[in-house]
């Protein structure tokens, strides 16, 4: 077991008994555990007092001890983790006995009172299939808390079978989902983390999934098609398709899946439709039909779209220094895009030396390479009538009417109509309700196609 592997089993170990996770110090304290330093050592190294960290040390060997039913010591630290053979994969943990895997989750742990043997043996006789290979490591995590509680709501409480996390690219899609599956990781029996970036035919995803769970692909599409659902019936399954705007067509219109993709469109129809206990979270900068939540409160389909982060905390971890102000209004820029937020960090404290009033004090909306890279890529999947309707939106300070548009625009009224709700689909213009009806092009882009040559 590698030290990050220990660190992401006691951080969910505490954060099941605790609500809390793993602090700074907790953190170091059992690194220099775990590397057979002194206390007195570990508390030079962080700057606090022996005492302290004898404390705390005391306090976690007692909860490890207690939840794991061993006699944890700072003496026998190493050998008893190896000795209960606790191996985990990403954030996974698991308990290896055979050939059997078996989650070793701190809730399993904590919700039972049994002694350590029944333990294994309960868990043994559920087999868990955890693939987070591709799905990233979160490391800082804020702001997202009623985006989580809205997760929670739709996948643990109302069971709903298809979600779709939606948002302008780096606004945390990604981020967010990961880190729900850290939090309920223990509560599915299979969790697969896929990205369609480079998409495959959905025949050979299925395999995929099929083999992640130990079974066989059968030959035909329909039969893998029935296999993978017997499994999201019998097993209470979390299976998550990151990036799923590759398998759309560039140059149209958003949401039109390309020929060679199209049977997903019917593998979402029927993950909603049909009867299982299982879920499948999207992420995609574009919105599709199938992923369109209408209101009704028993309608199978939610979708969760994101927009910005508004905390000034995101930027002090970038290395920023900030007044309440210049913090705001940074983030007010860039819409709290924590990527566009990224991105101009590094240029304030190249430039700037991480000074934001100063950087805000230029003149204009600086648009970073990087960003300028972005938007050409999402320019270009644009059709050609959504590119007219960005580059005319471009031209006004302030919000545009549809009728004004249609003065300005040789569009047909169809076109025109289709094209504002496909830009809305792709989160660049958003609606203002007003009367009458106000189109806004997002900032970031607009100042972007302002610098573009003209079509
Ligand atoms: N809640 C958050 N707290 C801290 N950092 C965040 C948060 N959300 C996103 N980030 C950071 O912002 C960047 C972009 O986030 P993420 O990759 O999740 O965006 P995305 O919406 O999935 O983008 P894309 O559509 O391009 O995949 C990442 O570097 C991530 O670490
Ligand atoms: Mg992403």
């Amino acid at each position: 077991m590698t030290m990050t592997e220990i660190l992401q089993f006691a951080d969910q170990l505490i954060f099941a008994k605790k609500g809390k996770h793993l602090d700074d110090l907790q953190e170091s304290i059992i690194k220099g555990i775990w590397d057979g330093k002194s206390y007195q050592e570990i508390a030079e190294e962080c700057n606090r007092s022996e005492s302290r960290v004898r404390n705390i040390a005391a306090k976690l060997l007692q909860l490890l001890s207690e939840e794991l039913g061993e006699n944890f010591e700072k003496t026998n630290f190493r050998s008893t983790f190896n000795r209960l053979n606790i191996s985990s994969s990403q954030n996974q943990n698991i308990c290896q006995n055979g050939n059997h895997n078996f989650n070793y989750s701190p809730e399993i742990l904590y919700n039972s009172k049994q002694n350590n043997q029944e333990q294994l043996n309960n868990a043994l006789s559920k087999s868990v299939y955890h693939d987070l290979t591709l799905a990233p490591k979160i490391i800082n995590f804020y702001n997202r808390e009623s985006e989580l509680k809205a997760l929670s709501s739709l996948i643990l409480d109302n069971n709903i079978r298809l979600i779709s996390v939606l948002g302008l690219s780096g606004i945390g899609k990604t981020t967010l989902v990961k880190r729900f599956v850290d939090l309920h990781l223990e509560k599915f029996e299979v969790v697969i983390w896929k990205s369609l970036k480079y998409p495959k035919p959905l025949e050979l995803l299925i395999d995929d999934l099929l083999n992640t769970c130990e079974q066989e692909s059968k030959a035909t599409r329909d039969d893998k098609l029935k296999q993978l659902f017997d499994i999201l019936r019998d097993k209470k399954c979390l299976i998550i398709l990151d990036d799923v705007h590759h398998i759309f067509t560039q140059g149209e219109f958003s949401g039109q899946y390309q020929s060679v993709y199209q049977d997903y469109q019917n593998f979402f129809k029927i993950i909603t439709e049909t009867e299982h206990q299982s879920h499948l979270i999207l992420m995609s900068q574009e919105q599709c039909a199938e992923m369109e939540c209408l209101d009704g409160e028993l309608y199978p389909i939610k979708s969760l779209k994101l927009s910005g982060l508004e905390d000034r905390e995101i930027l002090s971890e970038m290395g920023l220094k900030t007044d309440q102000d210049s913090g705001l209004k940074l983030i007010e820029r860039y819409q709290g895009n924590p990527m566009y937020l990224k991105d101009v960090a590094v240029l304030i404290r190249d430039v700037f030396d991480g000074n934001v009033a100063d950087f805000l004090a230029e003149d204009g909306l600086v648009i970073t390479k990087e960003m300028q890279s972005h938007f050409n890529q999402l320019f270009n999947r644009l059709s050609p009538v959504e590119q007219k309707i960005v580059v005319e939106l471009s031209k006004f300070e302030q919000p545009v009417s549809r009728e004004e548009l249609r003065q300005h625009l040789d569009l047909s009224s169809i076109d025109l109509i289709n094209g504002l709700q496909s830009l809305q689909q792709r989160y660049l213009v958003s609606k203002i309700k007003t009367d009458p009806i106000l189109f806004n092009l997002s900032l970031t882009f607009k100042e972007y196609l302002r610098k573009l040559k003209p079509l």
